[in-house]
C-alpha cells in the first residue's frame, strides 16, 4: 500500500483495543439506558394510581434481586474502569524503543522535528510498525494534536512539554487535526501523517535534506549562547555537569529530588530560579525570550546524546566529538543520533 493514499479508519497499535472497549463501552449502556426505561414505562402502566382513593401498599423486600441489581452493574462498570485505566497507562507510557519526535504548535500550524534533523511543517513521516513518541509544546495558545485514525488526541500547551506516542500499523496517508479552538485560523491547522514502509521511511530521511542532527545544532547553541563558558564537562565547575543526566535523579537545594526530563531541561533553561540543583548557586541567567521553542529542544537533544539513556544502545561517534568533552556518547534510537556535524564555535 502506498503512503500517498488516503486511508481512514483504525490503523495504529492501539486503536483495535480502543474501538473494542469504545463499542463495549456503548452497547453496555445502551442497554442499560434501555433497561431502566422499560421497566419504568411498564411500571408506570402496570402500577399506576386507578381509582381516586387508591392507598399505595407496602411490597415485601426481594433480597437477590435488590443484591443482584446493585452487583451486577458494580462488578460490570468498575471492569471498564480498570481496562479503561489499563488503556490510559498504555497510552501514557511511550516504548523505550519509540522515535523521538517533537512538534511545536503556532497559530496556525504544526512544525515537526526529526532526531536527524528533518523538519516538516504540517506534515509528519513515520515508519509503521515501529512506536513514535511525540514530546510537544505550544509557542502561543493550546492546540490539540489529534490524529482520529490513530485514536491519539493531546493538548499542546504554552510552556511546558506533554508527549503521546502511537504506532503506526498500516501504510497511508492520515488526517491531522488540531482539535482545541486557537483562533481564526483554527480550522486551517491541519496536516498530515504519513505512515511509510520502513525501506520508504529511511530513503524519505536521507531525502530529508536536514542541516545536521538536533544534537549537533543543540551543541552549536550550547557554544552560541555560551552555556559551554560555564557548565564545563568536569564535576570541578560552578555549574552542574551535564553528562549523563538526561533522565537521571536530581537533587534539588529544597532536598527535594527531580527527574530530569525535557520539561526540568526546558525549565532550567527559561527560569533557572525554580529549581536550583543541590551544591550549586543560583547565577544562571534566564534564557526567555532570547531562545526558541526549537532552539530549546535542539539543547535538550544534546543533552541527552551526552548523556544516554541508560535503556539505550550506547555509541560513540569517533572522530566528530571535540576534544574538550572528553569521552561523550551518542545516542542511538533508530534514526540514529550522533553529535557530528558543526563544529562547536569559540568565544
Ligand atoms: Cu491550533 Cu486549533
Amino acid at each position: 500500500m502506498r503512503s500517498d493514499i488516503l486511508q481512514s479508519g483504525p490503523a495504529s497499535s492501539i486503536s483495535g483495543e480502543y474501538e473494542w472497549f469504545f463499542w463495549t463501552m456503548v452497547t453496555v449502556c445502551t442497554l442499560v439506558a434501555l433497561g431502566i426505561a422499560i421497566v419504568l414505562v411498564y411500571s408506570m402502566i402496570r402500577f399506576h394510581r386507578k381509582r381516586e382513593n387508591q392507598m399505595g401498599s407496602q411490597r415485601q423486600l426481594n433480597i437477590p434481586l435488590e443484591v443482584s441489581w446493585t452487583a451486577i452493574p458494580f462488578f460490570a462498570f468498575i471492569g471498564m474502569f480498570a481496562y479503561g485505566a489499563k488503556l490510559y497507562f498504555d497510552i501514557e507510557r511511550p516504548p523505550d524503543n519509540a522515535i523521538p519526535i517533537y512538534v511545536v504548535g503556532k497559530q496556525w500550524m504544526w512544525k515537526l522535528q526529526h532526531p536527524g534533523g528533518q523538519r516538516e511543517i504540517n506534515e509528519l513521516h513515520v515508519p509503521i510498525n515501529q512506536p513514535v513518541k511525540l514530546t510537544m509544546t505550544s509557542q502561543d495558545v493550546i492546540h490539540s494534536f489529534y490524529v482520529p485514525s490513530f485514536r491519539i488526541k493531546q493538548d499542546v500547551l504554552p510552556d511546558r512539554y506533554t508527549s503521546i506516542w502511537f504506532e503506526a500499523t498500516r501504510p497511508g496517508k492520515y488526517h491531522l487535526f488540531c482539535a482545541e479552538y486557537c483562533g481564526t485560523k483554527h480550522s486551517g491547522m491541519i496536516g498530515w501523517v504519513y505512515a511509510m514502509e520502513p525501506h520508504d521511511y529511511q530513503a524519505w530521511l536521507s531525502d530529508g535534506g536536514a542541516e545536521g542532527s538536533l544534537a549537533s545544532m543543540g551543541q552549536k547553541w550550547f557554544h552560541q549562547f555560551a552555556c559551554a563558558n560555564c557548565h564545563h564537562f568536569d564535576s570541578a565547575g560552578r555549574c552542574p555537569d551535564l553528562r549523563n543526566l538526561f533522565g537521571k535523579p536530581v537533587e534539588l537545594s529544597t532536598g527535594e529530588t527531580v527527574v530530569a526530563d525535557e520539561g526540568y531541561i526546558r525549565e532550567s533553561i527559561l527560569d533557572p530560579r525554580a529549581k536550583i540543583v543541590n551544591g550549586f548557586q543560583d547565577i544562571m541567567p534566564s534564557f526567555k525570550g532570547q531562545i526558541s521553542e526549537e532552539q530549546v529542544i535542539d539543547l535538550i537533544s544534546f543533552i541527552k546524546a551526552i548523556g544516554p539513556q541508560s535503556n539505550i544502545e550506547q555509541h560513540t561517534s569517533p572522530g566528530s566529538v571535540p576534544q574538550e568533552y572528553g569521552n561523550q556518547k551518542g545516542i542511538a534510537g533508530p534514526g540514529t543520533v550522533s553529535i557530528s556535524g558543526s563544529k562547536p564555535e569559540t568565544r
